[in-house]
């Protein structure tokens, strides 16, 4: 199944699926970002599709054209599972109409706890703090960081934790559970589609 890894940060997801042998068709970013440049270094086909350039000639409308680029990209490329790794545009439902149970969502906290792009600093700001949070990853669909889940991991919340410290240990649960998540994932896709 061909598949293509959307991402907006460091990558390192996405280095982690190519490291337990995921092979990757391609690479989507929203924005120059450390990720596009690891993509780069690993020799993956990569794609950046600037969010801020439909912003600007858009207005209002970005979100839409910008899911339709993205679309027609993934689409060209044959794509058939899409991975969000970090990818931090809401895209919009076209996007869930176009790969229906083919997108799939890693996100740093137990869901439905801390949705948002900021779980980890939210995770920490709550009053009672947890003393556990983790990791999800899930179907994406329409509603943001939602959907069917696949897989959840639980990470320590310690009383110093800053937002890097809690962010670095949650990565690296992150890394050992994401690649076999997407691998049963496939797997669970390839019987359904007989
Ligand atoms: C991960 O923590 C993931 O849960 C969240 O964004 C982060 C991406 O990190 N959605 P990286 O770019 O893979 O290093």
């Amino acid at each position: 199944m061909r598949t293509a890894v959307l991402i907006s940060g460091k990558g390192s997801n996405m280095q982690a699926m190519y490291r337990e042998g995921i092979h990757i068709d391609l690479v989507v970013a929203d924005r120059d970002c450390e990720g596009l440049k690891l993509a780069h270094s690993l020799a993956l086909f990569t794609r950046h599709i600037d969010r801020k350039h439909w912003q600007e000639k858009e207005g209002a409308n970005w979100r839409q054209v910008f899911t339709g680029a993205l679309i027609q990209v993934l689409e060209d490329h044959n794509i058939g599972l899409v991975v969000m790794a970090g990818f931090m545009t809401i895209l919009s439902g076209e996007m869930f109409q176009a790969f229906p149970n083919r997108v799939l969502n890693i996100h740093p906290s137990r869901l439905p706890l801390f949705p948002g792009a900021h779980a980890v600093r939210d995770t920490l700001a709550a009053n009672p703090r947890p003393t556990l949070t983790g990791s999800t990853i899930h179907v994406a669909g329409p509603k943001v960081d939602d959907g069917r889940i696949l897989f959840q991991t639980t990470v320590e919340v310690r009383p110093d934790d800053t937002e890097e410290s809690l962010t670095a240990r949650i990565k690296q649960v992150e890394h050992a559970i994401f690649p076999t998540a997407i691998r049963e994932y496939m797997l669970h896709l390839a019987k359904t589609a007989r």
